[in-house]
């Protein structure tokens, strides 16, 4: 079985404001995207890395990753889970069915070289495997107005991050109907539910946050700091 990986970095970083998209923005001396790919391109058993480009994107160029033999690019699409079905797409062109594709944001420059590795470990585990980490905070469920409804037990609530494993063929197809079929797919192992494909979540490390708001860069290059 080989591994692919796919990063999805045609998003505009609304959230951000910053005047370019944040996997651009700099972070401890390189570019948010770069951490996130250097990571990836850290582990040997990746063969290849699609980088999901915004069309026209300027700025990809620029980055300290972009000749690396083992990257290429293509162009997405206006929604996360459009443009990580191109990388897919693209990565047919290389890749069997049976082969395991990671699919990791660009915007999570924190995730660590050791999650991965222990996520590399899970190939041929099931129908995937997606890093998380338990919910800390009590929950509440609210109506559309704020007011309180209730509880929700935290015993058995994960936050969902990437890098997220699947079988290629598995996940192409998910993802594609998914799609096809309305279904807002915020995430990879969402499009699996929803296909009926159980997978499992593997706690990693919380400081693997995605870059949204401008205080996340703060934190990240707090956590990129202090890395031994
Ligand atoms: N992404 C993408 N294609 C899109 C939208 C998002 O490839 N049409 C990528 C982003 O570049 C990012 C990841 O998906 O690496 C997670 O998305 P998100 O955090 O929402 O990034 P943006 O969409 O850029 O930010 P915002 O929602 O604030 O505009
Ligand atoms: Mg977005």
């Amino acid at each position: 079985m080989n591994l692919f990986a796919v990063v999805p970095a045609a998003g505009s970083g609304q959230r951000m404001g910053a005047g370019l998209p944040k996997q651009y923005l700099a972070l401890q001396g390189r570019k948010v995207i770069d951490w996130s790919v250097r990571s990836l391109l850290r582990q040997p058993e990746i063969q290849r890395v699609v980088v999901v480009l915004a069309s026209r994107d300027p700025h990809w160029q620029t980055t300290l990753v972009h000749d690396d033999p083992r990257v290429c690019t293509t162009v997405g699409g206006p929604e996360r889970a459009i443009s990580v079905l191109e990388g897919l797409k693209a990565l047919r062109v290389h890749a069997k069915e049976s082969d395991w594709v990671l699919v990791h944001d660009a915007a999570r420059p924190c995730v660590r070289e050791a999650d991965i590795q222990r996520l590399v470990e899970q190939i041929g585990q099931g129908n995937g495997t997606v890093l998380g980490a338990p919910v800390i905070d009590t929950m509440k469920r609210t109506d559309a107005t704020g007011h309180i409804l209730g509880t929700v037990d935290r015993n058995l609530l994960w936050r969902a991050f990437t890098p997220q494993l699947f079988p290629l063929g598995l996940l192409y197809k998910a993802l594609k109907d998914a799609l096809s079929a309305g279904i807002t797919v915020t995430d990879e192992a969402g499009a699996m539910e929803w296909a009926g494909y159980q997978s499992s979540m593997l706690e990693g490390a919380s400081s693997n946050i995605k870059i949204t708001r401008p205080e996340d860069l703060e934190l990240a290059a707090f956590y990129l700091s202090h890395r031994l």
